[in-house]
């Protein structure tokens, strides 16, 4: 049956399939977006850890910020030592990731991989990557002709998949997350799990049947609260998930979501970094403090929000708006202290057992390429794109891609494609 493109009809799917060559006889699926400008978005891995890891081994793994996988999975920060803290073998993690452009495709090309002592391109995909990759994918990308000689040190460019769908999910936004599909998972199970519906996950996967087969990746949105920064804010695009935090501006400010609504709320972060002024300018209000006054038009509602990181200042806004009702006491999502254990807790689900193989040692010496991590504001210079489809994107991907003709083009910007690979 054949896959159904995302929110359009056009019947030139194969065509397209072949066209961009990702046909194989592997059998796993996985949901590829097309796109067409340089522009980055915020984007999630559903990770299963194959082993203890500490929380900076983690990070590291995915050359991230530690501090940005904990909030990312709301686990509380101010615990001591928290980087060093042992994740279990089997945790659920949502690892927050910047998702590119290449070569007209979304994808993560931003983790590397030294390989170590008995590892093979099976055991790095499969186990330590928890099949966020294929074997044969990290062979294309670093163009590796025999697989069966790895040098140990070796540095490995990882491609994790990643999609973006415009920073939106029926026009609410919403933050993707690769979820790699298990045994024992249906899609019935995963749409309650992410308070989504089966029509949604079909939808956006284009899949023509709601058969899914462990190993497939599945795209699945989240609903977020999306930030309104100005383009030439270091953390514009900033979207953040219902249910959890994160750190922005190099650790100074905190941005949460939900549960009740679902504004960006941020505030000072509670790390002791030191962090340019968050008063709002006129005022004697901080970064995150609403006051209020009830008058006879209504409530007369006085916030000072976070507007951006802008050249190492945090920008502050302060705004003034009659409301029908005053804001009751912020919200925050719960909490959760560091796991030590896997438990059988929806958003920390166990995970089927690890491959045995080189999956019971502490791996030490994972280092990332680049030499840093990058630096410690998370979502820097991760934009969400451009709106798709806007006319200037449409000419740049004419450009890009003239030779695949006009109606191709269209298709490309507006469909996603449920893929084996
Ligand atoms: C956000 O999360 C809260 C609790 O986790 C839930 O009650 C609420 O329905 C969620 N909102 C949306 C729009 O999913
Ligand atoms: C304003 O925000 C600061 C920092 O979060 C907080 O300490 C203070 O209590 C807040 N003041 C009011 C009036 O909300
Ligand atoms: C709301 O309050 C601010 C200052 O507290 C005041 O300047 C403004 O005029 C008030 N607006 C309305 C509509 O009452
Ligand atoms: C940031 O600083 C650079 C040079 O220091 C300047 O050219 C640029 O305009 C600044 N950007 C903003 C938004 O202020
Ligand atoms: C992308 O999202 C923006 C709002 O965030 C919306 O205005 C625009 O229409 C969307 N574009 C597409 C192609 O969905």
């Amino acid at each position: 049956m054949p896959p159904k493109p995302r929110r359009n009809d056009v019947p030139l799917l194969y065509n397209i399939i072949l066209l961009l060559n990702v046909v194989s006889l592997v059998s796993s699926k996985s949901t590829i977006e097309p796109c067409s400008n340089s522009d980055s978005c915020n984007a999630l891995l559903g990770y299963t850890l194959y082993t203890d890891l500490k929380v900076s081994e983690v990070a590291s793994l995915f050359q991230i910020d530690p501090i940005a996988l904990l909030t990312a999975n709301s686990i509380d920060i101010s615990y001591p030592d928290i980087e060093n803290h042992i994740l279990p073998a089997r945790l659920f993690l949502k690892i927050p990731i910047s998702c590119s452009c290449v070569d007209g495709i979304r994808k993560s090309l931003s983790t590397h991989y030294k390989t170590r002592p008995s590892d093979t391109l099976a055991s790095i995909a499969d186990s330590i990557y928890a099949g966020l990759v294929s074997a044969d994918q990290i062979k294309e990308a670093n163009s590796i002709d025999d697989p069966s000689v790895l040098d140990v040190g070796q540095t490995l460019l990882v491609p994790l998949p990643c999609t973006c769908f415009n920073g939106t999910d029926n026009s609410l936004p919403a933050i993707y997350l690769s979820y790699v599909v298990r045994e024992v998972d249906s899609l019935t199970a995963i749409a309650a799990r992410y308070s989504t519906t089966i029509t949604d996950l079909m939808n956006v996967n284009a899949m023509g049947s709601t058969a899914i087969k462990a190993g497939d990746i599945l795209a699945v949105p989240l609903p977020a609260c999306a930030s309104n920064l100005p383009r030439y804010a270091s953390d514009f695009g900033l979207i953040v998930p219902n249910g959890s935090y994160a750190i922005t501006a190099s650790h100074c400010v905190q941005c949460s979501c939900g549960p009740g609504s679902l504004n960006l709320y941020c505030m000072p972060a509670a790390l002791a970094v030191s962090c340019s002024s968050m008063q709002c300018r006129n005022s004697n209000l901080m970064l995150g403090n609403v006051t209020w006054k009830q008058s006879s038009a209504g409530c007369n509602v006085t916030s000072c929000s976070y507007g951006g990181y802008v050249n190492g200042s945090i920008i502050t806004t302060l705004s003034t708006s009659l409301q029908p009702r005053c804001p009751g006491v912020q919200q925050f999502p719960p909490l959760v202290i560091p796991p030590t254990t896997v438990t059988g807790d929806s958003s920390f689900a166990p995970a089927p057992a690890p491959l045995s193989e080189g999956g019971g040692k502490l791996p030490k010496t994972i280092v990332p390429t680049t030499g840093s991590l990058p630096g410690l504001a998370p979502f820097a210079g991760a934009g969400v794109g451009a709106p798709l489809g806007s006319a200037s994107d449409g000419c740049s991907l004419m450009n890009q891609l003239s030779s695949f003709g006009g109606p191709l083009v269209l298709f490309l910007l507006l469909a996603s494609i449920w893929v084996p690979f």
